[in-house]
This record gives structure tokens, sequence and C-alpha cells, in this order.
């Protein structure tokens, strides 16, 4: 079969599944608590995909060429069928990824039993090691020493190498880049430093909030010579620097001042099974009707959906930004 392309040319490749949309963390960037303060927030618990519809609906993913699965939430380890999740996603043949974000906290209850039923790789949030600046972007929610402790029963389960997402604001946590940056050198793990997004509607987000990656870069080569490698594979969001020195490796996630939409690969089913073919998404596809019929008709819906696949959100705002940049001044076009 050749592979399901959108009008771009962009194949479909990765899929992440959203398990739950609650979260222990109230991070400012992503939950404020002024918006996200009582459970009416959210969707009610009976609207969650179950995991036998899960598992159908990323074996649809996976016979259009879907190869990567990641479990997302929210905060996926509050979702008690999670480990069920897990074994039926690994037994599924073609995947060759499955991966799961993470805040860490619930980690020494679940980090075996994940890496028993079949979970190849952790990527954990950690914004701050300062420990007033942590609590301050989980919302008043997180002790870092609890995400510790969560980094020490991962590592025990057998993850061996971690990714760790650290969110950067100006003037809130970019003095943490380099003590980040330091705490993992020398260790197999990796830090990937992300640039704050306008994802969503209620982060109040600002481009003078962003820390733009090569300024970051800049800041930790100061200190330690570091050079590029490259992304390992098309599509992959960070871009991947390594320490000359042998000091293992970082990345920077720079959706904001270099964005990624012309390879992006990425599909996202949300916990109540809406399906999305952007971040920035403001509509998406319901697949829990189409869960009645036939595999061949949900696969149809996917493609055919895929197929019409116009999105490049972050492109698309960086073009603003640039012609707002290049805008004639009224004295000197007439007014
Ligand atoms: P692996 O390559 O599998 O390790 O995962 P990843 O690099 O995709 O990492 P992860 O899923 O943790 O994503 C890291 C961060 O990149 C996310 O938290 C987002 O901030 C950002 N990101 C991921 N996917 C997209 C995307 O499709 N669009 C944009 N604009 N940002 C994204
Ligand atoms: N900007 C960038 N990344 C974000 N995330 C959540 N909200 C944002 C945002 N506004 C990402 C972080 C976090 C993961 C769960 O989602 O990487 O680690
Ligand atoms: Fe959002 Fe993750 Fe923070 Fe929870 S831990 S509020 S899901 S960014
Ligand atoms: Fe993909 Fe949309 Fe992110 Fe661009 S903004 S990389 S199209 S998810």
């Amino acid at each position: 079969m050749s592979a399901l392309l959108d009008p771009r040319q962009r194949p479909l490749r990765d899929l992440r599944i959203s398990v739950i949309d609650r979260c222990n963390f109230r991070c400012p960037y992503c939950m404020p608590v002024e918006r996200f303060g009582g459970p009416s927030a959210f969707m009610p618990k009976g609207d969650w995909l179950r995991p036998d519809e899960i598992e159908r609906i990323a074996r649809a993913f996976v016979a259009l060429g879907v190869r990567k699965l990641r479990l997302t939430g929210g905060e996926p380890l509050l979702r008690a069928e999670l480990p069920e999740i897990v074994e039926r996603l690994a037994r599924i043949e073609g995947v060759e990824d499955l991966a799961l974000t993470t805040n860490a906290v619930l980690l020494p209850k679940h980090a075996e039993i994940l890496r028993r039923a079949g979970l190849k790789r952790l990527t954990i949030s950690l914004d701050a090691l300062d420990p007033d600046v942590f609590k301050r972007m989980s919302g008043g929610q997180g002790e870092v020493s609890e995400v510790f402790a969560g980094i020490a029963a991962a590592e025990a389960a057998g993850f061996a190498r971690l990714k760790f997402n650290c969110v950067v604001q100006r003037g809130v946590n970019e003095d943490d880049v380099l003590s980040l940056a330091e705490h993992f050198r020398g260790t197999p793990h990796i830090v990937r430093f992300i640039e704050y997004m306008d994802v969503g509607t209620c982060n109040r987000w600002s481009r003078a909030d962003v820390v733009d990656s090569a300024e970051l870069l800049a800041r930790i080569g100061e200190h330690w010579s570091l050079m590029p490698v490259g992304r390992s594979q098309p599509g992959e969001v960070a871009e991947r620097y390594r320490y000359v020195d042998g000091g293992g490796e970082i990345g920077f996630i720079s959706s904001v001042s270099a964005p990624f939409c012309g390879d992006c690969t990425r599909a996202r089913v949300s916990a109540d099974g809406e399906w999305f073919t952007c971040l920035f998404a403001s509509r998406g596809v319901a697949l829990r009707p189409l869960l009645g019929a036939d595999d061949a008709s949900l696969r149809a819906a996917i493609a055919s959906r895929w197929s019409a696949r116009a999105d490049r959100y972050s492109e698309l705002r960086a073009e603003r930004e640039r012609e707002a940049a290049a805008r004639v001044e009224m004295f000197r076009m007439g007014g």
C-alpha cells in the first residue's frame, strides 16, 4: 500500500492519544488554576474512550501508516486503565515506538507496571529545578522533589534514556535553563527547551513571553561547546545538539521562532475520541460515531480527512509576524 499523504505530501506517521483531560498540576501555560479550579471544566468520565476503543482507533491509524504512538493527557497516569491501554497498544503489529508524556509525580506507583505492560519510552515535563519556580510553574500543585522521586522510579524500572520537556517563559523560568542543562549533563537523559506556545485560549500568551531557542542556545553555549546533530528522523520536533566534550545531548523545540509544520506527521485524538490534524485546530472529527461501522469505513474516514489536511498553523503565525515587522510606516506611504 502506498503511504497516505496530505496535500503537502506529509505522511501520517505519529498518533498522540490523550487518555484523560484532567491533571494533578495546574501549569499556568496549560491549565491555569483560575480557569480550571473545579471538576466542571473537564469532560465527564463516561465520555472517555474505553481501552478497547482506543485500541481499535490506534489499529486503524497504524493500518494507514502510523508507526509511533504517544500517550498524553492531561496527566495520563491519572487514568486507572492506563496499564491495560499500554498493553493493548504494545501488541499492535507495526508500532515501532510507544511513549508517554507525564509530569512524573505518580511514577513511583506506576513506572514498573507500565514498563511491564510494554511502554518503551517516557518523557517527563520539568520546567525548573528551583523549588519555588517549579511550584509556581505547576500552579502551586507540585513539588520538584516529587518529580525526582518519579525520575528515580523510572530509572529503576528500566527507562534508561528519559526525555525532559522544559517550557521556557520569559521572566519566569529562563534562569533555570542553565541549571537544568547542567543537572542532566553527563547523563543519558535529554533535556529539551520548548518555546512557550499560543496553544488553546486560556494562557494569555504574548510573543514577549517567548524566549527564542537561538537565545537559549547562545546562553548555554557560553558555558559548554555544542554541535548540531540534526534531526534523527523527518518530522521530529526537536533540533538536537551534542556537548562537544561528550556530556550528552540537549534539544530545542522552536515552534514559534522556527516552525516545523512543513513535515508535520502528527495526528491527535482527545480522551473522548475527537481527532485533530493540528495542535491548533478549532475543530476535529468525532471518531466515536464511526466505531459503529466496520474497520474499512473507519480507515476510509480517516484517510479522506488526512488527504484534505491543510494545517500549518505555526508557519502561518511566523509569516504573520514577519509581515507585521515589514509593514511600511504611514508617514512614508502617505496618510
Ligand atoms: P519524541 O520525538 O517521540 O521523543 O517526542 P517529541 O519530540 O514529539 O516530544 P513530545 O511529544 O514530548 O513533544 C514535545 C513538545 O513539542 C510538546 O510538548 C509540544 O510543546 C511540542 N510539540 C509536539 N508536537 C508538536 C506539534 O505538532 N506542533 C507544535 N507546534 N508543537 C509540538
Ligand atoms: N507551550 C509549549 N508547550 C506546552 N505544553 C503544554 N502547554 C504548552 C505551551 N503553552 C507541553 C509541555 C508539557 C507537555 C505536557 O505539553 O511540553 O511538558
Ligand atoms: Fe498541562 Fe502537563 Fe502541566 Fe498537567 S502537567 S497542567 S497536562 S502541562
Ligand atoms: Fe503540525 Fe499544526 Fe504543529 Fe504545524 S502547528 S507542526 S501543522 S500540529
